[in-house]
This record gives C-alpha cells, structure tokens and sequence, in this order.
C-alpha cells in the first residue's frame, strides 16, 4: 500500500487530465458497486449528471483495512430526482440525525441482504457511445463523466456492472468481483450526511457514505466472467425517481411515519398556542354574550356575589329535605352546577320563620325550540318551588328579544307578533318541567307589562343611561328600547309589581315579600342594578328582609355539544340536543359531535384515562344523571381509562340514554299541554 501513496498525491497543475488512483482491494471496489446501488435502489434516485456519485477517495491506502469514502448527490431538496425527504431540518445545513441514522441503516441493510444473497454483481462490456444510447449519463461517476480523451486506437471498451436495476460503468482497472467477494459492508456513523447550498436558495443534498468492507479470506483481484449486455427492460425505468429496493420503502414509511408525528406535533402545538389565547382571551359575561374560558371563581369575584359554601348548603337542606318538602337536594345544588348567591341566607331566615318568599325567573323566547341547557335555570326552579312550597313569577321578555335580535325594516313590524308567538310555545315547555299550577303564573312582557309600569317608571327614575350603559354596553347608537328595557327585567324582583298574583293590592304588607331569582349567571348584571336601586321601589324599607333587594341563585354554563367554552346557541342545530328530537337526533348529534376529553387511542386511554374537565358527555352526565354512585364510578372509571366505563364510546351510550328518557318524558308531558292549559297559566291571578 505504501507505494500507492505518491500516486495520490493531488497533482499541483493540471498536467494531463489523468484519472490516476490506486488499485482499491476487490472487497472495496465491489462494496462501493453494491453500495452505489443500494443508494439508488433506496432514495430512488438514478445516479447520473445531476446526482453523481463522487470518486471514491482511496481511504483504504490511510486508513487500516479495506474502507472506502465516497459521495452521492441526491439532487436539490424536494427536487424530483430525490423521491424522499430525508428530513434536512432547519436552515442550518445539516441534515436530522436520526434520518441520516435510518438512511444509513437501510442502506447497510439492504447492501448485506444483496451479498447474502448472493445477488451476484454481472460485469459486462459495451463501447462507450453504446451504453450511453442504452443507459443514458446516469451510468458514469463523476470520474467518468468526460469521455476520455480521443487517442489514436479505438477507445477500450467500456466495463459495466448490473446491479439490482441499475447498470454502473466501472472505471478502468478495478478489480471488483461478484458479491462473494465481500462478506460484509459496514458504514461507519457520523455526520456523514449534509445538505449543501448551491446558488442562492437551491439546496443539495448530499449522503457522504465512509464504508469498510469485509472480504473473503481467499478473496483475489480476478475478475468475473464477462456477462451478456443487461437488456432496457430489466432496468427500466432507470431515470425514473423509484425506490426500487424493499428497504427504500421501509425507509420512506418511517419517514413518512416520522413526518406524520411531527406534523401532528406541530398541529398539537398550534391548537396548544390557540387554545392557550382563547384562555387569555378576556372572559366576557353578560347578557348577550358568553365568551373565553369561564373562570368561575374570578367570576364571582369580578361580579361581588358568593361562592355557595358547605354551610350554607347544609342550611339549605335543613330546611327543605329536613321539613320533608323535597326528597333531596337538587343535583343541581350537589354538583355545584348552582355555585353562587346574593343573600340566599336571608331568603333561609324567611323560610325559617315562616314568612312568605316569592320566586322569580324568565325567559327571552328566541326559538320556538329550547334546548337541554334552557331547562337547567326552570328544573332549578321548580325544585325550589316545591322544596319552599312558594309563588312563582315567570317572565317572558318577548319585547327583549323583539328589541335586542336582528334589525329594524321598514315592514317589519310584524315580527313583535312573532316574539308574542314564540312566547306561547315556550310557555308550553316551561310548564313540562312541572310547576306548581297554583302558584306559577307565567307572563308576556308585552300583555303584562301595564301592572309593573308604576315600578318600572321608578326604576327608569333611579337609573341613568350613563349607569345603563356601563353594565350593559349600550351607546348612543342602542336603540331606546334596549336602553329602557334593564327596567322592564328588573320590575319582577318587587313583589309590587303582582298586585293580582301576589295580593298586594289588598293587602300591602306583601310588598315585603323577599324574591329569590334563580337564573344563568350571565344574568346577574340585570340584578345587579336592580339591586343597587331596590330600596327607592319599597314603601317602608325596614320592613322588608333585604331593603328590597332581590336574592340570586346562579348557575354555571351548560357547554356546547362542541366543548366547554361558552353557552348554547339555539342557532347552531348540532351544538345542542332541543327538546323536539327524536331518539335518532339525540344518538347522532352525541356520537358525532360531543367533544371528547378521552385519548387518541385504545392504548393511550388506557393508561391515561380521559380529561372530564373538557368531555362533553360526563358535564352532560353531571347535569342530568341523578344517580350520585353511578356518576362517581363513570367519573373514575373514564378519568382513569379503566372499568366498565373506560371508554368514550360507552359514556356516550350512557349519556344517549339518560337523554333519551329525559327528553322522551318531556315531550310527553308537553303533549298534555293545550292552549287552554297555556291560557290558564298564563291568566293574572292570585298565587297565595
Ligand atoms: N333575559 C333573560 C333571557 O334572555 C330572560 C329573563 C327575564 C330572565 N327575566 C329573568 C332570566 C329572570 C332569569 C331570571 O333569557
């Protein structure tokens, strides 16, 4: 080997264009044939002009043993000669390791399986010209691109190997063999792959490939039989970009595999960052809109009102469950979905003394259809209403809706008509949720609003625009209804306002009547105001419990089909389950559209279980199983991936069911509903 060093010395001037090198071991030439191979075979690349394998540096004269070092351009990245990407990250040039890791593999794989195999190596000859009509370029390394120079004699012809689908000139004088003269080839590891400029934004790909290959012990530099010239059909298509090696495929479905992950990693990262500013996006709650994560805590703190704590809780119960009203606190109440008050003590001290209380709540009729969440406030209601045995005003804002919704067109009059209209329907769903007929008395602001008029004009005293426009958001461009209207929301909360239905025309001491309004918290800013003005509408302020004030009750939100962010909205068909549909509905609107808190997969959900914080189906479930022990156990058993309950698929099936028989009662019972049992309810009367 010695002797071979001056030869590799880099010529300093450019004599005579000579190819001149040492004469590699057998082993290495044919390594580097099958290795020149496989690399095609693998990336799906031809090797030709634009994507030449370099020389090969003789390696094997420094180094120990049988290596050798060459290059293979794979052409400019996401260029058609390279089929695969092979995960250049970044703009730093390099290529990513653990592709270049799994390149290297494949190729070293597949360049052992074709000694293994003994695919042996056909060496054949054919002149020059030939074999670039046959083969095309791709057929030379960068050494034999140029065409030697024309001497006197007829050019020798030239040698080409087959190997796996591909024709490679051989330059002259190797000594390389069939496969069986090499045992085994190993590439050695490092940053062997790189990705190069070239021009401005062209990038290039290039594998460097550092290999040692093992020869057979008895291995000589004889050459193979000469073999017949390889026919077009078996190497076709040759320019085409195809993997054609089985360990190319392996390759690009890791990385296909690979890039799937990191797209979906940077898909996860994305909603991640998205969801991450939905939750700094500021929470807004008001009447007309429910926006951002809801932070119930902050929301008490921001609004003043309180946290309904155990203790009061407790109270609660003593005097309802304990005195046999009711059978047991409201689910409602159990779970926390009604989490916040103003003064319900007070409304407790009455009910313990036995003074009389009223009960107040609304609705703004904007559908003919309600839905599940819609019932929440009126199931509350009526548990109240049963457990103090107490009159009950229901007020439909159909001149809100009429006020607040859509524009105002020149003919368009008719549509208070169909607010009106609204009303009646809405009435029939009110009375399902079975009210006392006795002590409920359901009203259209628009029919009923005469009797509180003398409440409202002080409640239009004590308020400025200014006042209204701050809680409310209005401006000088608001209409003067909506400016006017908090007053007509408010009139209710005063026992005066029902000189019929509560009997203070006849008897003036049921001004004092303290009210408890149960509703949504997004309501709380009508209350609020009413609060703040409550003691100027009350004849003798001492005698009343809370200086005429009305109590609240709040619910939190019952979430969308599609996740927990926000309220309901009758608009969107498939984001709640209305109390009209069928039992197909309610199975197709749960299995396809509530948001799931469960993992990706079986396995994943095993292990992790789901996160019911964000699953759709177990806050439904939380809103409207009754059966406290069976909720724990799909509680634990869905958080945790375990049990009869492991699964999303099951809690749906669970919660279609609990649906199902609750909206089926429903609309039974709303069946028994008639005009005349509207009318009734609807009719002024005394409550008490
Ligand atoms: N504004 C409510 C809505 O849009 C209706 C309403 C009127 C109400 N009075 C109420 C709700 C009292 C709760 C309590 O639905």
């Amino acid at each position: 080997m010695s002797e071979a060093k001056a030869e590799i010395a880099t010529p300093k001037k450019k004599v005579e264009r000579k190819i001149s090198k040492p004469i590699p071991p057998p082993a290495v030439s044919t390594a580097l044939l099958i290795l020149r191979g496989t690399i095609a075979g693998i990336t799906g690349c031809s090797i030709g002009n634009e994507t030449a394998a370099s020389l090969m540096q003789p390696s094997f004269v420094k180094d120990k043993g049988p290596t050798g070092k060459f290059s293979v351009g794979l052409g400019k990245r996401n260029g058609s000669l390279c089929e695969l990407d092979v995960g250049m990250e970044g703009d730093d040039g390099d290529a990513d390791k653990e592709t270049a890791a799994a390149l290297l593999d494949a190729i070293e794989k597949a360049a052992n399986r074709i000694i293994a195999e003994d695919l042996s190596v056909v060496r054949f000859q054919m002149t020059r010209e030939e074999a670039v009509a046959k083969y095309g370029n791709v057929i030379f390394d960068q050494s034999q691109q140029k065409p030697p120079k024309k001497k006197k004699d007829v050019p020798p012809p030239l040698d080409l190997v087959y190997i796996e689908g591909l024709v490679l000139a051989v330059s002259p004088g190797p000594t390389f063999s069939s496969t069986g003269q090499v045992k085994s080839i190993e590439l050695q590891r490092g940053n062997y792959m790189s990705c190069v400029t070239a021009g401005k934004k062209a990038r290039k790909c290039e594998i460097g490939i550092k290999f040692k290959a093992t020869g057979l012990e008895d291995s000589s530099s004889t050459l193979t039989e000469l073999g017949e010239p390889v026919s077009m059909d078996v190497i076709e298509p040759l320019t085409a970009s195809k993997i054609r090696l089985q360990e190319g495929n392996d390759f690009a479905l890791v990385q296909q595999t690979k890039q799937m992950l990191i797209n979906k990693d940077k898909e996860s990262k994305a909603n991640e960052a998205t969801e991450k500013k939905r939750d700094e996006e500021e929470m807004v709650v008001d009447p007309f809109s429910v926006q951002g994560k809801i932070d119930y805590t902050k929301l008490v703190k921001n609004f003043g009102s309180k946290v309904i704590e155990p203790e009061l809780l407790q109270r609660l119960y003593d005097v309802t469950v304990k005195r046999g009203t009711v059978p047991y606190l409201h689910r409602f109440l159990r779970r926390n979905i009604f989490f916040s008050h103003r003064d319900l003590e007070a409304i407790l001290d009455q009910v313990e003394k036995n003074q009389p209380i009223f009960l107040y709540t609304g609705r703004g009729p904007s559908s003919s259809a309600m839905h599940l969440g819609h019932l929440v406030p009126f199931l509350m209601t009526q548990w109240l209403q049963q457990a103090f045995n107490c009159p009950l005003v229901i007020q439909m804002t159909d001149d809100e809706k009429f006020l607040f919704k859509g524009e105002y067109t020149e003919n368009a009059g008719y549509n208070l008509d169909y607010y009106a209209n609204l009303t009646v329907e809405n009435a029939r769903d009110i009375i399902a949720c079975g009210f006392d007929p006795d002590k409920t008395f359901i009203f259209s602001d628009l029919d009923y609003v005469g009797q509180m008029y003398p409440n409202i004009c002080k409640i239009w005293k004590s308020v400025t625009t200014n006042t209204v426009n701050g809680i409310f958001g209005f401006d000088g461009s608001s209409n003067i209804g909506k400016i006017a209207f908090p007053a007509i929301q408010a009139a209710p909360s005063f026992a005066s306002s029902f000189p019929v239905a509560l009997n203070v025309r006849n008897d003036p001491s049921k001004d004092n009547m303290a009210c408890l309004i149960p509703c949504a918290i997004d309501q709380d800013p009508y209350f609020r105001m009413t609060r703040d003005v409550a003691h100027k509408l009350i004849i003798n302020q001492n005698e009343h419990p809370l200086r005429g004030k009305p109590a609240l009750i709040h619910s939190k939100f019952f979430p969308p089909l599609q996740g927990a962010m926000g309220k309901m909205s009758s608009s969107d068909e498939n984001s709640a389950i209305f109390l009209t549909d069928t039992h197909e509905q309610i199975e197709k609107k749960i299995k396809e559209h509530a948001f799931s808190g469960g993992q990706d997969t079986k396995k994943l959900q095993q292990e992790l279980g789901a996160n019911l914080e964000v699953d759709v189906s177990y806050q439904w479930l939380r809103f409207f199983m009754e059966d406290d022990d069976e909720l724990e156990r799909i509680g634990k058993e869905y958080g945790s991936g375990t049990g009869e309950f492991w699964s999303t698929g099951i809690v749906k099936a669970k919660l279609v069911d609990v649906l199902k028989n609750i909206v089926t009662e429903h609309q039974a019972r709303r069946k028994e509903v008639s005009d005349e049992v509207v009318k009734a309810w609807m009719k002024e009367r005394c409550l008490l």
